[in-house]
């Protein structure tokens, strides 16, 4: 290919993706900004992408991996840099809704700490393969020394390996949801072969010998040799199969701080999208809890895990669903004075509903923690908007190498 074949190009910032974006806007992944590209223009996509003059910020990719797996996006970045960046995403998302405030220092997870993951496992004519897709492609990569993940989930790797020889099709591959506990590894297959009989007795003794603690085909539980639990505070969990949670421990520990820090004082704390109860348990040690969640199983898990804990105040459940339906002033209301205290833990897309409700409770303080920083700076500007100060943020990176950013926040209702 002739150099004047080649477009070039200079990165003027990262894109939500984390790709580098030039004018036009033209996305190359894997640039930085002020780095001078070059590369073939393939719509708005610059492939074949050759570094001209490097960025300052720019780093050798700590995992030997990266250039073929999709799984990270920022390898080639400073920790530095993306710390910045990480925090400049929150910032100006923020005052696109014309809001500010104090930030605390990030707090980024150390690498090998990923505690959960879904390989991409399919058989080949000498065995079986598993790793994550590469970028943008169909194509699986093999990571034994991937830098993200916690090495008993790297060791789940030929164990997943094993079970895509046991009960993969030769067209589809498995996606394998793993997740460490102290019991051992949580496995949920799915595209498998239907369950039949030798194929449950197969995967069974599969489990026995790899010492899997739990193991689901699609949604069927095949094996549980114990319980895979998970502590929150001084309960253990059983969560259902491929439940939610944090993605690290040390991501999890830090957003628990920042929760902790905020309810304090707080005698009764309504705890929204609880999931299995990361936070309701680790409260209930100082303050009654109300928890509510979408899905009905998680509940259960929550709510058995505080039935078998010690020492902690009450705990009520609830399943609803809080985008249609957000809990009402009224609901907010239930011991005949208001909550002391919320805290808010939406999916992506935000708490839009109820948020607006927790502004009609007068809710006075709320811990809300976020996965998406323009869904938060909305819900944020609503807050503000009903009489709330944004005392300050938390960022935390518990998606390293990657371009998601998490935070936790401290609303108060001013008097
Ligand atoms: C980001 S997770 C947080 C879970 C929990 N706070 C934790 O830290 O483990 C969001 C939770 O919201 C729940 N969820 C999603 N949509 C919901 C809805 N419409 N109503 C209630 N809960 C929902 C999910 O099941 C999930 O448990």
């Amino acid at each position: 290919m002739t150099d004047t074949a080649r477009t070039k190009a200079t990165i003027s910032r990262l894109g939500h993706q984390g790709d580098g974006v030039a004018d036009g806007p033209l996305f190359a992944p894997r640039t930085l900004p002020g780095e001078v590209v070059s590369g073939i223009a393939n719509g708005s996509r610059l492939t074949h992408i050759r570094i001209e003059t490097p960025s300052e910020h720019r780093v050798q990719p700590p995992c030997r991996h990266y250039k073929a797996c999709g799984g990270c996006q920022l390898q080639h970045a400073s920790d530095a840099f993306v710390a910045e960046w990480k925090t400049d995403v929150v910032r100006n998302a923020l005052s696109a809704q014309g809001l500010e405030t104090d930030f605390r220092p990030i707090h980024t997870s150390p690498p090998r700490s990923r505690r959960r993951a879904t390989l991409s496992v399919r058989r080949t004519k000498k065995g079986a393969m598993a790793g994550f897709y590469g970028q943008a492609s169909d194509v699986i990569t093999e990571i034994p020394d991937c830098q993200l993940l916690e090495p008993e989930l790297l060791a789940a790797i030929p164990v997943a390996e094993a079970l895509a020889l046991a009960g993969a099709s030769r067209k589809t591959p498995l996606a394998v949801t793993v997740t460490t506990s102290d019991a051992g590894l949580d496995m949920l297959v799915r595209n498998g072969k239907p369950l039949d009989g030798p194929l449950r007795i197969g995967l069974a003794q599969l489990a026995e010998k790899h010492r899997i603690a739990r193991l689901t085909w699609d949604d069927e539980p095949v094996a549980m040799e114990q319980p895979p639990v998970q502590p929150f505070g001084p309960a253990l969990v059983c969560p259902p199969p491929g439940a939610f949670l944090q993605a690290t421990r040390e991501g999890e520990a830090a957003l628990l701080a920042a929760v902790l820090e905020i309810i304090k004082d707080a005698k009764r704390v309504v705890d929204l999208f609880a999931g299995c109860g990361t936070f309701s348990l680790p409260i209930a040690q100082t303050a009654e809890v109300h928890a509510v969640e979408g899905e009905r199983d998680m509940v259960k898990a929550l709510d058995a895990g505080w039935r078998a804990g010690k020492g902690l105040k009450k705990i009520s459940t609830e399943a609803r669903d809080l985008f249609r339906n957000p809990l009402l002033p009224e609901d907010l209301n239930p011991f005949g004075a208001v909550f002391d205290a919320a805290v808010i833990d939406p999916p992506r897309a935000g708490a839009e509903a109820q948020v607006a409700q927790l502004t009609k409770a007068r809710t006075p303080l709320i811990a809300y923690v976020s996965c998406n920083p323009v869904s938060f700076a909305r819900d944020a500007k609503t807050l503000v908007s009903a009489g709330y100060d944004l005392n300050w943020v938390q960022v935390v990176d518990q998606f390293r190498w990657s371009a998601h950013t998490e935070l936790a926040a401290r609303f108060t209702l001013k008097d």
